[in-house]
């Protein structure tokens, strides 16, 4: 009997998820049928478009284009233009992955049709109810019927929640699937070096949560703790549509250096995945509020420094290269000293971060059939 799987992307960090699935589901040639949505939630190249073509993914089956909005005009876009394709569809399961809007309207529409749901990157606990992603996640796994966990923290989660063991299942990590699939032909790219950028000279930045960028004092801040921390080490700094619209509205783009090699902080556009991730593995340090980098640089052995006061991936920290250092001046200082004087090698891999998690979750998927 053919299984009929719908998976869903809306949003960057949803891309390298989706595409191990979609290519574990190409393995399984004949007995599974996909159907691969975009929500739209992301719509810029950069941001979307690009990421089919460096993942070697299938193109969206369907766009559903909702774009952007408050959260609740986001999800309910979401979830109006999802329900009928759904209905059509019928699927034996639709999986959705990660935290973003259309994870959890996409779950809760599907879930109100009748439909399987299953929840990869399940039991994540930020425990921050400030962040949207946070009520995402606490949402879509109480909803899911099948929740794929990529480390065995986030089981405890679960289990402590009273969720039903049997729902449970510890896959590992798809997105250091598609991390280890890619290294090879990111560092190809050489992309460090046209910058004029050697390895371990230079750091990397990211920031984009509403808490870190949507606030000029806390902004500047952050951004004076790291440039005053990092001395004269460049640090590149892709950044995201919504914190490029803020360093304009706060008038603070004079503060940015004007070129990748330079001492100070270089902002740029966001780049495509493969040069990202040749940039990161060959940084001296990251930093970040971003959750799938603390991720990375615990399989790239890179100093992470999260620029958050709590972690929903505590196991980067215990097992990997990552600290939290807040959002205030002192404590990202002392972050990044320690950062700087950590070893670049010897991290410990999570459990089943071994580029077969997808596998897992297909060979799950195929015996509910
Ligand atoms: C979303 C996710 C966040 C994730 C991030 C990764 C939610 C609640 N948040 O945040 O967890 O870490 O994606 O990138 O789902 N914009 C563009 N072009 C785009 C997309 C967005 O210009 O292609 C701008 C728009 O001004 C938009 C703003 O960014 O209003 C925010 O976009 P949105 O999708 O609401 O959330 P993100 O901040 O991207």
């Amino acid at each position: 009997m053919t299984l009929k799987i719908v998976s869903i992307v809306g949003a960057r960090p949803n891309f390298m998820k989706v595409a191990p699935i979609a290519d574990a589901v190409e393995r399984a040639d004949g007995h599974i049928e996909h159907t691969l949505i975009h929500t739209g939630q992301h719509y810029d190249e950069r941001m979307s478009d690009w990421f089919f073509d460096d993942l070697g993914m299938p193109r969206p089956d369907l766009n559903l284009g909702v774009g952007s909005g408050s959260h609740a005009a986001q999800t309910a876009n979401v979830m109006m233009a999802v329900e009928q394709p759904f209905i059509d569809l019928a699927p034996d399961v639709v999986i959705v992955v990660g935290d973003v809007n259309s994870t959890l309207a996409c779950a809760l529409t599907a879930k109100k049709l009748g439909f399987r749901v299953a929840h990869v990157e399940a039991g994540l606990r930020s425990r921050d109810m400030t962040m949207p992603e946070e009520i995402n996640r606490l949402c879509t796994d109480a909803i899911s019927d099948i929740l794929f966990t990529p480390d065995i923290i986030a089981d405890e989660n679960l289990k402590k929640e009273g969720i039903d063991e049997t729902r449970i299942h510890f896959v590992g990590n798809v997105m250091i699937d598609t991390l280890l699939r890619h290294l090879e032909s990111a560092k190809a790219r050489r992309y460090a070096a046209s910058l004029g950028l050697e390895p371990r000279s230079y750091g990397m930045l990211t920031l984009h949560r509403p808490a870190n960028v949507d606030d000029k004092d806390r902004f500047v801040e952050i951004l004076d703790a790291i440039q005053d921390g990092v001395g004269d080490l460049p640090i590149v700094f892709p950044a995201h549509p919504r914190t490029r619209q803020r360093i304009m509205e706060f008038q603070i783009g004079d503060r940015f250096s004007q070129q990748p090699g330079q001492r100070g902080i270089w902002l740029t556009d966001p780049i495509g995945y493969l040069e990202f991730l040749e940039l990161n593995a060959s940084a001296r340090l990251v930093l970040t509020d971003s959750g799938g980098l603390q991720e990375e640089t615990t399989i790239l052995s890179v100093p992470c420094v999260t620029l958050r006061d709590n972690t929903e991936r505590p196991i980067t920290i215990e097992q990997g290269t990552n600290r939290l250092a807040g959002t205030s001046r002192r404590p990202i200082l002392a972050a990044i000293a320690d950062a700087l004087s950590s070893p670049l090698s010897g991290s410990k891999r999570p459990d089943k971060w071994d580029g077969n998690a997808a596998e897992r979750i297909i060979s799950t998927l195929l015996a509910y059939r």
